[in-house]
């Protein structure tokens, strides 16, 4: 039989040990801000400013996780699913940051690590998604100074030494490219700054940061693994045209290889370390820290993939970066975005969009496996993959065959990738629970389980299982033969 290259007669099968999971963040699900001993971190404070988010909603009590964590759990045991993949809000541990622990936030998270490994659920702990304490940031300025690296490491070893035991796999950072992108570039994050130069630096001590992390826990649990989460959005060129395809080359080295070449060969693209240079904007680097860098190995790459984008050529006095996103679900009122000089984002007319404009591509994430693969030879952990839309409660129910649809479009394009010969050690949804999107309130939907809550936190938090609840449940059964 003539096969296409490619394409595959028979595919492989997902491996047996494959971690069908699902996964959320400490700030978006907890709640519980300020109890038993948390102290605040910046996205605690940064939520209070006017006009931040959307429609003023914040964490505060989020989905009421911290104490609906057996619940929730149970949801999880019921689906069968086989890894939670959730964050250590470093603020529960370290009020402050540093010094005294707060064995209170210890034992909820020894709590939530025991119920998991009751029900044969694979723990997956992220060290950090975005919130740094606020004490760190009003001592040094937090990710801005070097500081931050002993900081970050000793809270770390608490982790590994108090978790290590029971914890194999480990995420270092939670997309470094977007708190860093969104917090010193676009102002859209804490600490709300625009300055490139800053972001460049803030962004090479976040590498050194996490280095440093994954050989402390190489050394502390040498069984595990560990490895970071990059939000990585493969980039096509428009069209044939070589101008077009250069762009694509530049959006890649910019907003993917800029970062992932550092995580897994301690090195920045020349191309892009030049141009920064050029532009007086680029990291300044220290004897010792490239050293530091190639001397930590992940063992895997963590992977965020929501979507793909198409970029062309953009001349240097052509389209800038706009600092404004789709907050309110109002399909098409994303601003136009681009680099002058390197490139500029366009539309795709072979993919369709979300209500918040994000294309919706399952092909997207198999070239993303594949090239990842290629390039780094790492395997790979999906640590988020999901679709963001208004959820309608009906009759008891919610029907969401759109999140089926987009799920089971990734997971089989994730089954092809996996065809190709790319190691893959698991899928991690975005979300078990629906939970707060950032900026986008609680409108934007993510899980398999509905909560009962929207603006205000004074509502019944109810769980209910979707129907994409049902079809996971399916999937982990058949082990992804039954998509
Ligand atoms: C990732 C984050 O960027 O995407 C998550 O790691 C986030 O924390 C998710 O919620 C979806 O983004 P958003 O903006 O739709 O909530």
């Amino acid at each position: 039989m003539e096969v296409n290259e490619m394409e595959h007669v028979n595919r492989t099968s997902f491996p047996k040990d494959f971690l069908w999971g699902s996964a959320s963040a400490a700030y978006q699900i907890e709640g519980a801000w300020d109890e038993d001993g948390k102290g605040p971190s910046v996205w605690d404070n940064y939520v209070r400013i006017p006009g931040t988010t959307f429609e003023g909603t914040n964490g505060d009590v989020a989905v009421d996780h911290y104490h609906r964590y057996k619940e929730d759990v149970q949801l999880m045991a019921d689906m069968g699913l086989k890894a939670y993949r959730f964050s250590v809000a470093w603020s529960r541990i370290l009020p402050t940051g540093k010094g005294e622990v707060n064995e209170a936030g210890i034992a909820f998270y020894d709590n939530l690590i025991n119920e998991l490994i009751k029900h044969h659920i694979e723990p997956v702990l992220t060290l950090y998604h975005w919130d740094i304490p606020q004490a760190l940031f009003d001592e040094y300025g937090g990710w801005e100074s070097r500081q931050v690296i002993d900081d970050f490491t000793n809270y770390s070893k608490i982790l590994f030494e108090r978790f290590g035991d029971r914890v194999k796999y480990w995420v270092s950072l939670n997309e470094q490219n977007i708190f860093v992108g969104m917090g010193y570039g676009t102002a859209l994050h804490p600490p709300k700054v625009q300055d490139m130069k800053r972001m460049y630096q803030v962004n090479h001590i976040a590498n050194l940061a996490n280095a440093s992390v994954i050989n402390a826990f190489h050394e502390i649990v040498p069984t595990g693994k560990i490895g970071p989460s990059f939000a990585y959005t493969p980039h096509y060129p428009v069209d044939t045209d070589p101008k077009n395809v250069l762009a694509a080359e530049n959006a890649e080295e910019l907003n993917s290889y800029f970062w992932m070449d550092v995580y897994a060969n301690g090195r920045y693209p020349s191309s892009i370390l030049k141009n920064l240079e050029e532009k007086g904007i680029a990291p300044q680097i220290e004897d010792g820290d490239m050293e530091l860098l190639r001397s930590a190995k992940p063992d895997f790459m963590g992977v965020n993939y929501y979507q793909s984008a198409t970029v062309a050529h953009n001349p240097i006095d052509g389209v800038t970066q706009s600092s404004e996103m789709n907050t309110t679900g109002k399909k098409g009122t994303s601003k136009e975005t681009g680099i002058p000089g390197v490139y500029k984002k366009v539309v795709n007319p072979y993919v369709k969009t979300t209500n918040w404009d994000w294309t919706i591509d399952p092909e997207g994430l198999r070239i993303a496996l594949r090239r990842i693969n290629s390039r780094y030879d790492l395997p790979i952990l999906i640590t988020e993959n999901g679709l963001g839309e208004f959820d309608k409660l009906e009759n008891g129910k919610i029907n969401d065959s759109y999140r089926i649809d987009y799920l089971q479009n990734h997971a089989s394009a994730i089954r092809d990738a996996i065809s190709d010969g790319v190691t893959v050690l698991g899928y991690c949804t975005w979300s078990f629970t629906d939970l707060l999107s950032w900026l986008n309130g609680y409108q934007k939907r993510y899980g398999f389980v509905y909560v009962d809550r929207d603006v205000s936190d004074d509502a019944p938090m109810t769980r209910i299982p979707k129907e994409s609840y049902y079809w996971y449940q399916h999937v982990i059964e058949t082990n992804g033969e039954e998509l």
